[in-house]
């Protein structure tokens, strides 16, 4: 009984390795974390859908999701702030489903200002992000159909004119 436990434990423990291995990692990126997870948060929509995109947690690590709900009085030029339950309730879906899929070890407050942001976007004329129908790089949604999925998937861009 002793070696059957023990048996199925190294089985387990074995895949588990070997899935943290398998190819979700290529090109420096880990995608083995969704930047939206599926059991996405109401009050997170709501609350911080109302001004601009409901930024899924993935594109910033746990410290700035900590730093952007500690400062929401003064919100990027907005008052943002929350009453403190809703603030704990939307930063704990933050942090836990934060960024393991680029690093940003400065924790900027601004995913627009993340290297893996200025990478990504490097063969856009800087002209583009100054077009009427996008706003500006923040504005995910103008070219990421489906950036409220949380689905960034280059197949799916589309650059209005
Ligand atoms: C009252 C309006 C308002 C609300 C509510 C709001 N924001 Fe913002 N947010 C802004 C403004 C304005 C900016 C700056 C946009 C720009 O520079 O293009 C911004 C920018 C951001 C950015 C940086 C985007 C980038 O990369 O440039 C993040 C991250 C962010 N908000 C997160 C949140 C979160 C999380 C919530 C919910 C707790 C929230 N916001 C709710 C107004 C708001
Ligand atoms: C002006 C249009 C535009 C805006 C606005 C924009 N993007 Fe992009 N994004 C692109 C293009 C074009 C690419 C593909 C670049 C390439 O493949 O050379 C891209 C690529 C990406 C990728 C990589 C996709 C992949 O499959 O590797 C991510 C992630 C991404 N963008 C996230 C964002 C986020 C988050 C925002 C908002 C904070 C944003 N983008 C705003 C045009 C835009």
């Amino acid at each position: 009984m002793k070696t059957l436990l023990s048996l199925l434990l190294a089985l387990a423990l074995g895949s588990t390795a070997a899935q943290a291995e398998s190819g979700n990692k290529y090109g420096g990126e880990d995608r083995g974390k969704p930047v939206l997870p599926s059991q996405s948060n109401n009050l997170w929509k709501q609350e911080c859908g109302s001004c601009h995109l409901a930024f899924a947690p993935g594109l910033l690590p746990a410290e700035s999701w900590r730093k952007v709900m500690g400062g929401l009085d003064k919100h990027f030029g907005a008052d943002a702030s929350l009453s403190p339950e809703e603030n704990r309730e939307i930063s704990a879906f933050l942090v836990n489903n934060a960024s393991n899929r680029w690093r940003a070890p400065t924790a900027p407050l601004r995913i627009t200002e993340t290297a893996w942001f200025k990478h990504k976007h490097r063969e856009l004329a800087p002209g583009v992000w100054k077009r009427a129908a996008v706003k500006g790089p923040a504005n995910c949604a103008a070219c990421h159909t489906g950036a409220d999925r949380g689905d960034f998937n280059e197949d799916r861009v589309r650059i209005p004119r």
